[in-house]
């Protein structure tokens, strides 16, 4: 996949922008009541905005770490242009540790890191070239996974998804909901069921959103009605995305992915995993080795800053899971699909 600009369809809203030599990013705490744009213009803000989710999901926080390179890049080279190397080094560790689990962030920087490797003179141009071309190649990626996923399902399906693999999670289209997006053109889904995603509620507040906006039909439902939901109504595919593969197919994502990839395994429906290739880790052998973050336990403590637990009650926070590779179906990338993964595939397909 290389394509200089995009080809496609300008979205309706994006995530992730370079504007006027800044970085914009949709606040997306606040969606969908408020639409808001912030401006960065230092690599450690964006870190902190990854941090505290302004800008979320594994592409788009790879996207924005890229774009925060260049900014880094930029102040080194003002600073001292004989020392920007070595200058941006703290912001790089910096921005690698705002997120453990996607490794899409990690990808970013060791990219951006070859450009800067060969560069000669004032690195912004050439830093922003790139971090251009990553945004642009990773829509160009959804559209294509959107294309393969889609012809795996069949007409007048129903499908589930969780959390929010979307426009919003990525460069544009989404992932997960870039093959829902392709597939309900084509007719062969009729109806998305998205779970809320406790406890940042990306699947309430945002993949209902995305869906609503492309007039695509969608019900919200709670993350423990989707074992019921899968009893009682005709579920095609539950369709996810991820923070990293491992080697052996192993699939880290949002908490829930695992429960409701059981349920799926249970009641005979197939798991569709959608990821771009920078979000394969080839050095990971398995799902085990992949650290998950584990978030304050505030989120789920509180309910929009009221506590709704005892005080002293002591919560376990994980933000993401590890779903075997067993139990999923297919992993579809821009390279093509992996049926039933497991290590020998991986490695053909990503050596
Ligand atoms: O905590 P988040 O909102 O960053 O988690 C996002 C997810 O788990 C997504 O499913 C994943 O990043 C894939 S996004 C294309």
């Amino acid at each position: 996949m290389n394509s200089n600009k995009s080809e496609y369809p300008t979205e309706t809203f994006s995530a992730v922008k370079w504007n006027a030599g800044m970085l914009t990013l949709l606040d997306q705490r606040k969606l969908p009541g408020e639409i808001i744009y912030l401006n960065y213009d230092s690599a450690s803000a964006v870190a902190a905005a990854i941090k505290e989710m302004i800008v979320r999901g594994a592409p788009a926080i790879g996207i924005a770490a890229a774009y925060a390179v260049v900014l880094a890049a930029r102040s080194a080279w003002q600073e001292n242009a004989d020392c920007w190397r070595e200058a941006i080094e703290a912001d790089l560790m910096n921005l690698a540790a705002a997120r453990p689990t996607a490794v899409n962030l990690h990808w970013a920087i060791a990219e951006m890191r070859q450009v800067f490797a060969i560069i000669e003179g004032e690195p912004e141009p050439f830093l922003l070239e790139r971090a251009k071309q990553i945004h642009a190649d990773d829509i160009a990626a959804n559209h294509e996974m959107g294309r393969l996923g889609a012809e795996l399902i069949v007409p007048d399906s129903q499908v589930i998804t969780h959390c929010n693999a979307g426009a919003l999670a990525t460069g544009g289209y989404g992932t997960a909901l870039g093959v829902i997006r392709t597939a309900f053109n084509q007719g062969r889904i009729k109806r998305v069921f998205a779970s809320e995603t406790r406890p940042w509620f990306q699947g309430a507040r945002l993949t209902s959103w995305e869906l609503q906006q492309d007039h695509i039909p969608v019900n919200l439902v709670i993350d423990s009605a989707i074992a019921s939901l899968m009893e009682n109504r005709k579920i095609a595919w539950l369709i996810v995305g991820s923070d990293r593969i491992a080697a052996n197919g192993d699939v880290a994502n949002k908490i829930g992915t695992y429960s409701h990839a059981v349920s799926a395994y249970y009641h005979g429906i197939k798991v569709m995993v959608v990821a771009p290739s920078s979000t394969i880790d080839m050095q990971i052998e398995s799902g085990a080795n992949i650290p998950i973050e584990n978030r304050s336990a505030e989120e789920i403590t509180e309910f929009n800053t009221i506590r709704i637990a005892p005080n002293d009650i002591e919560a376990i926070n994980p933000a993401f899971d590890i779903t075997p590779a067993k139990l999923v179906d297919v992993i579809v990338t821009e390279k093509g699909i992996v049926r039933s993964p497991n290590v020998e595939k991986m490695l053909a397909m990503f050596g």
